[in-house]
């Protein structure tokens, strides 16, 4: 491969954009998902444009060729970049509601393709493949994508949101788990991992409970080659690692018929009670 020119260099010729410093982008930690975000939604999945220069230009095919992998609370990108030329073929999106950290993942992107621009687009390391929405992923995600139309939902390291009455902030709640069985194909798999046994446990216990949820065997997550990257590949999945922590992971898949017959199912003890008027006000954790 020939010598990458450097943004620095001083010659006329075009010039290859560097990677992005996280340094320049760091942001607290916790965003409030309840507050008024300030960002704008399709009516309808047909509305979304995803073919200019922060989607897929090279790659998106209206009705044939749409994305198939959502990383929700993509966080710096991680999973993008390792899941990349591993699925060329595939169209993987990030979604992120911090800013800043939003914006490193798409300048992230952008330096990679261009620095890779001798490669097809369709070929593994073009980069291509991948892309990121600044979005709150618990908002109107039926908006985005059409039934059944994911293969794969990613929910790595989310936020734990300790304290009880945080816990309707989490991502994984039974309102949010009906709209993921919504959007992802049968047979398309649910990917979960924490460091915290808490919320492994919350995760599990309210993907167990919908009916269009199975868990995947250990035999069967073996031989996924998802797994590795979902353990391994994030930059929290670093983090915990380099910190000596344990991972909990769990994966469902999406299943074509409910499990439980029509008419048995007596739905879900709500999670959240009639006092809780204080989300609209925000409080810890808010930006
Ligand atoms: C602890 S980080 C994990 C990031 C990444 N998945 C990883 O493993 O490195 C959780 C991320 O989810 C993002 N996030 C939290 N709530 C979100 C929401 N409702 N929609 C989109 N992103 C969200 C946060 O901003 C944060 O970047």
């Amino acid at each position: 491969m020939p010598p990458k020119r450097a943004a620095s260099d001083e010659d006329d010729g075009p010039t290859i954009p560097q990677l992005p410093q996280k340094k320049h982008f760091r942001q607290r930690a916790h965003a409030n998902p309840f507050v008024d975000h300030q960002l704008t939604y399709p009516v309808r999945p047909s509305d979304k444009v995803w073919s200019d220069l922060e989607g897929y230009p090279k790659l998106f095919e209206p009705g044939k060729k749409v994305v198939e992998f959502v990383d929700v609370g993509c966080g710096y990108g991680g999973l993008l970049t390792t899941l990349s030329p591993l699925f060329p073929s595939k169209l993987i999106l990030g979604m992120e509601i911090r800013p800043l950290v939003e914006q490193y993942v798409a300048q992230r992107i952008q330096a990679l393709r261009a620095q890779n621009s001798d490669k097809k687009p369709d070929e593994p390391d073009s980069f291509q493949n991948i892309s990121v929405m600044r979005m709150n992923a618990m908002k109107f995600l039926p908006n985005f994508f059409e039934k059944a139309q994911l293969e794969k939902l990613f929910f790595l390291f989310p936020d734990p949101h300790f304290k009880k009455k945080k816990h309707k902030a989490r991502i994984i709640t039974p309102q949010l788990v009906a709209e993921y069985a919504y959007i992802l194909k049968p047979g398309g798999v649910v990917y979960t991992v924490t460091d915290v046994k808490e919320l492994h446990e919350w995760m599990v216990k309210h993907l167990d409970a919908h009916p269009l949820f199975e868990r995947l065997t250990q035999q069967e997550m073996d031989a996924d080659p998802c797994v590795d990257p979902v353990m391994n590949g994030t930059e929290e999945a670093k983090k915990v690692d380099r910190n000596g922590g344990t991972k909990f992971i769990m994966c469902y898949r999406r299943l074509e018929k409910s499990r439980i017959v029509e008419g048995e199912w007596k739905g879900f003890t709500p999670l959240f009670g009639e006092n809780d008027a204080e989300d609209a006000e925000g409080g810890e954790g808010d930006e």
